[in-house]
């Protein structure tokens, strides 16, 4: 669709030539084919630059950010602290037969802060972390079966796929059993039915999925949760690689008042410089160490020099209480502004991590118009999918998203 707004010539013409080297162009979030139905002419697919909350496509438009990264911007693009002790650390070294000692920092530096570790095991992505915790879940308690919650996400392990994915095997998720997030009657049942058999339940903090209306834990889930576990000899997995640092520095268990037996990190680990964590109790440390688990560039030394200065910045920042206020100021705007044109904007999720939902129309196609609407004026936010805050974000950012919002919901009234 062509804009009065912005165009994505550039974008477009790049894309095209993508499609000949790289299978579907681009893949996964950051593709066209992500299952939304904004057409792909109103959409960046390159960029050229970032710094803070913004980055710059490659013709020339300039976007607020609230995906950043799909979570790895936390601390604002090119954040100068953390980046400044990546280069020291790169003019030193980076990959090298044996780790440099700020792998030991780091590690240090994770037990002290997130309250149910007692040891952090590094690798490079989410997906690293999950699939480690799930082998050491199953190492410690000599059993197959995992509980997952529908609707998860949790990477792109095999045993995480769905059955009708394309190159997934039955056998692959045959060890998987689920069940819906909140119902703890029902996880008690599943848990009864497979008595002895369950090696994991593994859940994100939240329901945070995509498509739908995220959805807080209710008043003591997590609590009764944590019990049957113990009580039961299941792993507890809390997979915070979405949401870790963003609710608490602590953990996102912490947070919600209990505590996990293995907890992934990846994403607000380090800016954006490469690195995840897992992070365990003590009772599963051995079992971790007799995993056969690494890998090429898990002990770089440049994202660990990252990783510290990032940790350490969001701590002076006292980061979570500031996405709250700053998350809280932008919805609680977003929905008056909505309002105010004559929608019904419904926020769901942490305000750190917000999700948005037109509730005017059932089949979401209005609600992606106004996405369209947003992006198309500099305001990069997305249909499906949560967004997330970095501390960098202004109030003027935010006066200006609020602005915006209202001239693309006056442009999607004047439509419908
Ligand atoms: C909750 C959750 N778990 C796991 C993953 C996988 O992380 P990665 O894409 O870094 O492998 C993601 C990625 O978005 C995620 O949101």
């Amino acid at each position: 669709m062509a804009s009065k707004y912005y165009n994505y010539t550039k974008s477009n013409e790049l894309y095209k030539r993508a499609c000949k080297v790289i299978p579907s162009g681009l893949y996964g979030h950051q593709g066209p084919a992500e299952g939304c139905w904004i057409p792909p002419t109103s959409w960046p697919f390159f960029t050229d630059h970032a710094e803070k909350s913004y980055f710059w496509d490659v013709d020339g438009n300039k976007f607020i950010d609230y995906m950043c990264a799909y979570g790895p911007n936390v601390l604002g693009y090119n954040d100068p602290d953390v980046d400044a002790a990546a280069i020291e650390q790169a003019k030193k070294e980076n990959c090298v037969t044996t780790p440099s000692t700020k792998i030991l920092e780091l590690a240090e530096l994770m037990v002290d802060t997130v309250a149910s570790a007692d040891w952090a095991f590094f690798m490079k992505n989410g997906n690293d972390t999950t699939q480690g915790a799930i082998m050491c879940a199953r190492a410690y308690t000599h059993r197959k079966k995992i509980i997952f919650v529908n609707g998860f996400y949790h990477g792109v392990s095999m045993w995480t796929q769905k059955i009708d994915y394309p190159g997934v095997l039955p056998e692959d998720v045959a060890n998987n059993l689920y069940v819906d997030w909140n119902d703890f009657e029902a996880l008690e049942k599943l848990v009864a039915e497979n008595e002895g058999e369950i090696a994991a339940f593994i859940s994100t903090p939240y329901l945070h999925g995509n498509f739908y209306d995220n959805v807080l834990p209710e008043e003591g889930y997590w609590q009764k949760v944590r019990k049957l576990c113990t009580e039961k000899g299941i792993v507890l997995i809390v997979d915070d690689v979405r949401a870790g640092f963003r609710l608490d520095l602590a953990g996102s268990d912490h947070f919600y008042g209990f505590e996990a037996d293995l907890i992934c990190f990846c994403k607000a680990i380090a800016n954006g410089w490469n690195v995840s964590a897992l992070c365990g109790k003590e009772f599963l440390k051995s079992s971790m160490s007799a995993l056969s688990y690494t890998g090429s560039y898990w002990m770089s030394a440049v994202p660990f020099a990252a990783g510290i200065a990032c940790i350490n910045k969001l701590k002076a920042l006292d980061a979570p209480k500031l996405f709250r206020e700053k998350g809280l100021k932008l919805t609680n705007g977003l929905k008056e502004v909505a309002a105010a044109n004559g929608f019904n904007l419904v926020v769901s999720g942490e305000p750190a991590l917000f999700y948005l939902r037109l509730a005017d129309d059932d089949s979401l196609l209005i609600h992606q118009d106004w996405v369209q609407e947003m992006v198309h004026r500099g305001i990069y936010i997305t249909s499906h999918h949560n967004h997330f805050l970095n501390a960098s974000l202004t109030d003027e950012d935010i006066a200006r998203t609020l602005e915006v919002a209202d001239d693309a919901f006056k442009a999607i009234r004047s439509k419908y």
